[in-house]
């Protein structure tokens, strides 16, 4: 199956059946093709930018699908993060067990977050990201030379779209790439493990981990973020050794996951889009573009969360104080009031105000390091592998399920 800019096509490789419009949509669901929202969350389209959602323990939340509405909501400081206070949404048994557990930044209010994030957003600046771009093509490079000497075909999750931003953000944070197997299967696990008690696990080994190495670091200082927070010299000092392991977690994980399932995604629909890859490969259009669409078109992270602190009056409804709300990127950076035709890969509409880095006060810490490294990967990739093509057919290679960040579970290819 491929689609074109000339035929906006919302087929699902594998399609769901459309509840009823009435009945309350479950969230999330299954996509049934890994670049579009589900089929079956229509209802919540018609419904206008809030209606409600149940989640796997039958609960009913607000959701919120309107661009306008989101904008407005994520920045409201009436609404929290914090996943210990009552009625913050579990959207999986997997999160809920999960949610006792602290997470910074993304788990936490201000003013504490802003205390966070200000000693985090020097080493996130555009300048220092600037900086890291060497070092990143030459990652890119490695790897795809490595793909041409083993190849072709090749499995493109395991040989370049998960080792490229987990090589970066290693050496970033200072942590050693040797050990990537481990928190690679860990941050897996802590994401979509089976059962909850799989993500107690993977959380706890992960601590323990990051807990030695800091130890380590303190002893023997080394090169990378972790080193510069450990030996921090400011009024307030350095973070205590439980932030710093909370640190290390959250972009340990949210540094390689999602940026892995962005470059695995947006490979596989560049290649089922052959008239706006071809465009691409001419040169008509610019991987900064590219990239800016993808991050729209795809949202890989479908369903934030939040919970009121408040009553709140919007779009004609009442939230009331700890209900919960979740944000459907995918179906808020489709909103058609926003983005013309948003049902089409279109390198000549601005995506720019995209939402898939979230909005607010959490927007994503790591986003210019995110569209550094999709930048290169997804350019260097089609410069240098022009006859790149799917080693099977689209319908057959396996995605992730809805529950978790979305992206492809294999990509094989070839040239
Ligand atoms: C394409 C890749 C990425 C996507 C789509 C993405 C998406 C997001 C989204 C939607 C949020 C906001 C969540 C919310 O408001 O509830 C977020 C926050 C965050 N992201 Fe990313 N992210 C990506 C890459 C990265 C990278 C490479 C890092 C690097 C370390 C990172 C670190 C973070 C952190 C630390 C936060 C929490 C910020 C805060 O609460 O202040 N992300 N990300």
């Amino acid at each position: 199956m491929t689609e074109s800019t000339t035929e906006p096509a919302r087929q699902d490789l594998h399609p769901t059946p459309t509840p009823v419009a009435e009945a309350p949509v479950p969230f999330p669901q299954d996509r049934g093709c890994p670049y579009h929202p589900p089929a079956a969350y229509a209802p919540l389209r018609e419904a206008g930018p809030l209606s409600r959602v149940t989640f796997y323990d039958g609960r009913t939340v607000w959701a919120v699908t309107g661009h306008g509405l989101a904008r407005e909501l994520l920045a409201d400081p009436r609404l929290s993060s914090n996943r210990q206070r009552p009625g913050f949404p579990a959207p999986t048994a997997r999160f809920a067990q999960a949610g006792a557990r602290r997470v910074a930044l993304l788990g936490v209010d201000d003013p504490e977050h802003n205390a966070q994030r200000r000693m985090l957003i020097p080493s996130f600046s555009l300048k220092r990201i600037a900086a890291l771009r060497p070092r990143i093509q030459e990652t890119v490079d490695r790897l795809i030379d490595a793909m041409e000497e083993q190849g072709p075909p090749a499995e493109l999750v395991g040989s370049f779209a998960l080792p490229v931003p987990s090589m970066v953000i290693c050496a970033l944070l200072g942590v050693p790439y040797a050990d990537h197997e481990f928190f690679e299967e860990r941050s897996r696990r802590l994401l979509r493990g089976p059962a909850a008690a799989d993500v107690e696990r993977a959380r706890d080994e992960l601590d323990a981990y990051l807990g030695e190495l800091i130890d380590r670091k303190r002893r023997e200082p080394g090169d990378g973020l972790l080193d510069e927070l450990i030996h921090r010299e400011s009024a307030d000092g350095p973070p205590d050794r439980d932030e710093l392991i909370a640190f290390a977690v959250i972009l340990l994980v949210a540094g390689h996951e999602t940026t892995a399932n962005m470059i695995s995604l947006g490979t596989f629909t560049l290649l089922n889009h052959p008239e706006q890859l071809a465009a691409l490969r001419a040169g008509d259009t610019t991987t900064a573009v590219v990239v800016e669409e993808l991050l729209r078109y795809l949202s890989i992270a479908d369903g934030l969360l939040r919970v009121a602190k408040e009553d709140l009056q919007v779009a004609g409804e009442t939230i009331r104080a700890g209900e919960g709300i979740v944000f459907s990127t995918s179906l808020i950076n489709r909103d058609g009031d926003t983005f013309a035709t948003p049902e089409t890969l279109d390198w000549d509409r601005s995506a720019r105000h995209h939402l898939a880095f979230g909005f607010g006060i959490h927007q994503c810490l790591g986003q210019n390091l995110a569209r550094a490294e999709l930048e290169i990967a997804l350019g260097t990739l089609f410069e240098r592998l022009p006859g790149l093509r799917l080693a099977a057919p689209a319908e057959e290679i396996p995605f992730k399920p809805g529950d978790t960040i979305q992206g492809m579970l294999e990509l094989p290819l070839t040239w």
